[in-house]
């Protein structure tokens, strides 16, 4: 058989769409004698953090994986904390995203949130729409799985209703019926704290993504641990199955 060299040039490696794993929180605060609650705050910190290194990177998308449709699992008291300190975030940073041109996007089940939380995010993601700067995606009440499921469900009911025909069916159409709608896939996916697993995230949009897996901890993620993350990234060679010229 012929072999089939691709004469595209070799393939670049824009950087535009960096999804974290934030996570360690807990054992953050346990190496300090520290309850989970204080790692989760310092998470939101180091989250802060990397809202602002994005900017500065010049990213069009990040999306932080903040709670997971597992995470319901957890001691009732510690989801309760979480839930507070979205409730708190949105609150609180708002003003401060929408005045920085940040537009927000929830992805994850909103329907099975608790009400006031799903307006809140319902308004994060009204008084952002029209803003122009980078995309930050909150994954929250998120899975991946949960997510290919809901999006089945919507397609499967267009279908019996006729509106789509199974021959449409594609990688675009099915990339539009999840939560993450037109965004760009991941470049770039980082998980802190050592372990190397996705735990159901972007399970369809990371299919070609680059992964970094980080010995910090999530609470110590700084500026100066994204920006090397970043340059090993660079220093990657992307491939998309292809073969690179040489
Ligand atoms: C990440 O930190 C935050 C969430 C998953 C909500 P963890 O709470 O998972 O912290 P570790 O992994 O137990 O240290
Ligand atoms: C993944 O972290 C989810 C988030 C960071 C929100 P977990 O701590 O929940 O993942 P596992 O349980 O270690 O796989
Ligand atoms: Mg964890």
């Amino acid at each position: 058989m012929q072999e089939q060299e691709s004469k595209e040039p070799p393939v670049d490696k824009p950087l535009s769409h960096v999804a974290i794993i934030m996570d360690g929180n807990g054992r953050w605060a346990e190496k300090r004698g520290l309850p989970r609650q204080a790692g989760h705050r310092e998470g939101v910190a180091a989250a802060r953090r990397a809202i602002e290194t994005a900017k500065e990177l010049g990213l069009s998308h990040l999306t932080l994986y903040s709670f997971s449709t597992e995470n319901w699992g957890r001691p009732e008291s510690e989801v309760r904390d979480l839930m507070n300190l979205m409730r708190t975030y949105i609150e609180s940073d708002l003003p401060k995203l929408v005045s920085e041109n940040i537009r927000i996007r929830i992805i994850g089940d909103k329907k099975t949130l608790p009400a006031d939380i799903r307006l809140l995010v319902n308004r994060a993601e009204k008084e952002t729409a029209d803003n122009t700067g980078y995309t930050l995606q909150i994954a929250f009440n998120y899975g991946g799985r949960d997510e290919i499921i809901r999006a089945m469900r919507a397609l499967a009911q267009d279908i019996s209703q006729g509106a789509v025909s199974p021959d449409e069916i594609d990688e675009q159409k099915i990339a539009s019926v999840l939560d993450t709608g037109d965004a760009p896939d991941p470049d770039l996916v980082i998980r802190t704290s050592g372990e190397r697993r996705i735990s159901n995230f972007l399970l369809w949009q990371a299919a070609y993504a680059e992964y970094i897996f980080l010995d910090e901890y999530w609470p110590d993620f700084s500026r100066d641990v994204f920006l090397r993350a970043v340059d090993d990234y660079h220093a990657r060679e992307r491939r998309f199955g292809r073969r690179n010229a040489g």
